[in-house]
């Protein structure tokens, strides 16, 4: 039986178009768990997921929450089923999808080793809670909202955390501006769900459509830039 505070329970409600029965019990175990106190504000709601903030303690972390029902676990598992990581995972519906998250997190728990992205905190079924990255309850805001004051200093710094994931044996798959947080002129990955290994198959593909995305952005605020010598430059 779930038992939900009050208060949760009126919070909730306001939401409730957003959490399925399952999400609502992984929220209220984390809660219990003590992972996070309250709900504060939807930060987006998308096709796939939908993020919240939350207060812990004096701190506020970041829900995502993967829906169960309408998300694309077809091609979730086109993604994930050539990746070493999860080979033999079964094509149905919520194990893709759990599968899908577990991914999320342990690519970020790489990636904070060498470049700064939001820590993973905790991590079951479809929801993940990670790090805020903002000040003063201000979310970063995403790159495309927000260019860089200095656009060749940025793109240094992007590029520099591109090489050092590859180094690392990581590549995001779905870098763009959309992507990357631009928390006060210092750029922040996000969004590592679609992120594999080097081995993947299709690694370097994915790492070419990366970096041709951030070239094209960068291209946009004035940077002269060869796509074929940065990825050069990246793997070398
Ligand atoms: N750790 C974080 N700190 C601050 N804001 C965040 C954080 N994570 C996500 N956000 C905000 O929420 C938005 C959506 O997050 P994210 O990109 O992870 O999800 P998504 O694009 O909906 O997911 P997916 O593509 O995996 O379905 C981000 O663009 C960003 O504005
Ligand atoms: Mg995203």
């Amino acid at each position: 039986m779930l038992t939900v505070p009050k208060t949760q329970k009126e919070e909730w409600k306001t939401y409730k178009n957003v959490f399925d029965q399952h999400s609502l019990l992984i929220l209220e175990k984390f809660r219990s768990q003590g992972h996070y106190d309250e709900l504060k504000s939807p930060l987006a709601l998308g096709k796939e997921a939908n993020i919240f903030s939350a207060m812990k303690g004096e701190d506020e972390v970041i829900i995502k929450i993967y829906r169960l029902e309408n998300c694309n676990f077809n091609k979730m598992y086109q993604y994930i089923a050539p990746d070493a990581r999860f080979f033999g995972v079964k094509k149905r519906r919520r194990l893709v999808i759990f599968a899908w998250v577990q991914r999320e997190y342990r690519n970020l728990l790489k990636a904070r080793e060498v470049i700064k992205v939001p820590t993973p905190m905790a991590v079951r079924d479809n929801v993940l809670i990670m790090e805020f990255i903002g000040r003063h309850g201000e979310p970063a805001p995403q790159l495309k909202d927000s260019p860089p004051k200095d656009p060749k200093k940025f793109y240094r710094k992007v590029k520099d955390n591109i090489r050092a994931l590859y180094r690392a044996e990581l590549v995001h798959a779905d870098l763009s501006e959309f992507n990357i947080l631009n928390f006060e002129e210092e750029p922040v990955f996000i969004d590592f769900s679609q992120g594999t290994t080097t081995a993947h198959p299709h690694a370097e593909e994915f790492l070419r459509r990366d970096v041709k995305n951030i070239v094209r952005y960068f291209g946009k605020q004035g940077l002269k830039l060869d796509e074929e010598r940065e990825y050069e430059d990246i793997v070398k």
